[in-house]
């Protein structure tokens, strides 16, 4: 089948090549001039493991191709993605100026039938916003020309973005056409085959849906920060009770890890998106308010952590920081919660030596050159002459470290394991001093 697909970004690319791998031709449009040329030379611009090989290989065979003509996008394919970003705006509401881009473009040059898939995340009602934009263009052209458009939310996470698109947990389908629907399980077939995982419903339904999910495993995050806070101050371990409470099989054990407070391109923006939905329906969403406000202040935590430990007294200290991006096998840094705790400890004139695995150029590239921020090529130089560690990320380097190493290496032996990858005890025995995440010990008043 033959799919274009606007944005090439984490959610684009993924999409493109996974559609590619399974026998499509795919175009996939973006208006980054930099980035399509990066993507044309083979140059993959974001780290997702695997995403190099899918799309060599399929560039190679012909069945990927990037392009930065929407016109071209739009000749091309039945199947017509958005994958374009939907950042926050002042207000929390979800920005839809780049979907709504393309929908013009669309209609001002489709001239036959195609199925116009949104896969960003959009509030509620952005499929009719989406038609309107679309039947605007078409009626300055006077032109009639039959489409349909598909709310298609994406549900892969960065880090395992192939395994999930490749293996979805399921394809949720918002349409009240099903001629729309039968369309789209044939091209989702190769990747639903050993059970049917896709859920058509209508397009409300399923925008809803992405919303809900993202709020629902926000609230999971922040409930769990809450309760490690209360641990904390009630000297109780709360790696014990998540043990305690993830063997019900009402809640389970998966996204109850507390920590240093959930960060990314989505949970965030998508919790302020939904609260100021709500706003406009004349809702009050006090619960994912409450959700925004924990994780805001879980934030702070390490960075109030280190302060207390210092009391007070961080200028000219040096910090050493493991893990920039916001989890984990990307090297996305949106709203990671690395980017709180260094902006707040640069404001109290402290320095930063910050090593990840590959989130460095991405660090580099938004806060450029500065005195009080140095990037390290491993984690063993960010301890170099640092006053104390602080564990933002848990990639799995960081887990068994050589505590002897860090403990000579740190001027003060101490570690601030922002997301409890450690046992205080063992930790302890090394001769090092251990502040985790609501492990029974209170620093922060
Ligand atoms: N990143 C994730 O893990 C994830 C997961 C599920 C859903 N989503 C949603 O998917 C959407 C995209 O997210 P992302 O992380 O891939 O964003 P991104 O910022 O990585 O990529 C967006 C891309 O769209 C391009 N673009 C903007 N306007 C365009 C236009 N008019 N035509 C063509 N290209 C255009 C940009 O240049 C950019 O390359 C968002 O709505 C996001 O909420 C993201």
């Amino acid at each position: 089948m033959k799919v274009t697909v606007f944005g090439s970004g984490y959610v684009g690319l993924v999409t493109g090549a996974c559609f590619a791998e399974a026998g499509n031709h795919v175009l996939c449009v973006d208006i980054d001039v930099g980035k399509v040329a990066r993507l044309q030379q083979g140059e993959i611009p974001i780290h997702e493991p695997g995403l190099d090989d899918l799309v060599k290989r399929n560039f190679e065979k012909g069945r990927l191709k990037f392009t930065t003509s929407a016109e071209e996008g739009i000749a091309h394919g039945l199947f017509q993605f958005i994958a374009v970003g939907t950042p926050p705006e002042e207000d929390g509401s979800a920005d839809l100026s780049h979907v709504l881009a393309v929908a013009e473009t669309i209609g001002r040059n489709m001239t036959e039938y195609r199925v116009i898939v949104d896969k960003s995340t959009v509030p509620v009602g952005t499929a009719d916003k989406v038609r309107e934009r679309i039947d605007q263009a078409l009626g300055e052209r006077g032109v009639k020309v039959e489409y349909d458009v598909v709310s298609n939310p994406e549900f892969l996470k960065e880090g395992a973005a192939i395994a999930d698109f490749m293996k979805p947990d399921r394809v949720v389908v918002g349409t009240d056409n099903p001629r729309t629907a039968e369309l789209l399980k044939t091209l989702y077939d190769p990747f639903t085959r050993n059970r049917e995982r896709m859920i058509v419903m209508d397009v409300r339904s399923a925008e809803l849906t992405k919303y809900a999910a993202n709020a629902m495993l926000a609230t999971k995050i922040s409930f769990m920060n809450e309760v490690a806070n209360l641990a904390e101050r009630m000297g109780a371990d709360i790696e014990k009770v998540r043990l305690g409470i993830g063997s019900d099989p009402r809640i389970g054990y998966s996204f109850i890890y507390p920590g240093a407070g959930y960060g990314g391109s989505c949970f965030p923006k998508d919790v302020k998106a939904l609260v100021h939905s709500a706003g406009e329906y004349q809702f009050d969403a006090q619960l994912l308010k409450s959700v925004e406000a924990v994780n805001k202040r879980q934030k702070q935590l390490l960075f109030r952590k280190i302060g207390a430990f210092f009391k007070g007294e961080l200028k000219g200290r040096t910090i050493a920081l493991w893990g920039l991006a916001f989890k984990p096998n990307t090297d996305d840094m949106r709203e990671a919660p690395a980017r709180d705790l260094m902006e707040a400890l640069w404001a109290a004139g402290a320095k930063v030596r910050a090593y990840d695995p590959v989130a460095m150029i991405e660090a580099k590239r938004i806060y450029g050159d500065r005195a009080d921020l140095d990037l390290v090529a491993s984690a063993e130089a960010a301890l170099d002459g640092a006053d104390a560690l602080a564990v933002v990320t848990e990639w799995q380097e960081f887990r068994s470290p050589d505590f002897d190493l860090i403990r000579d290496a740190l001027k003060h032996k101490v570690i601030f394991d922002g997301r409890n990858l450690y046992e205080p005890a063992l930790v302890k025995s090394f001769g090092l001093v251990y502040h985790g995440v609501g492990r029974g010990e209170r620093l922060v008043v």
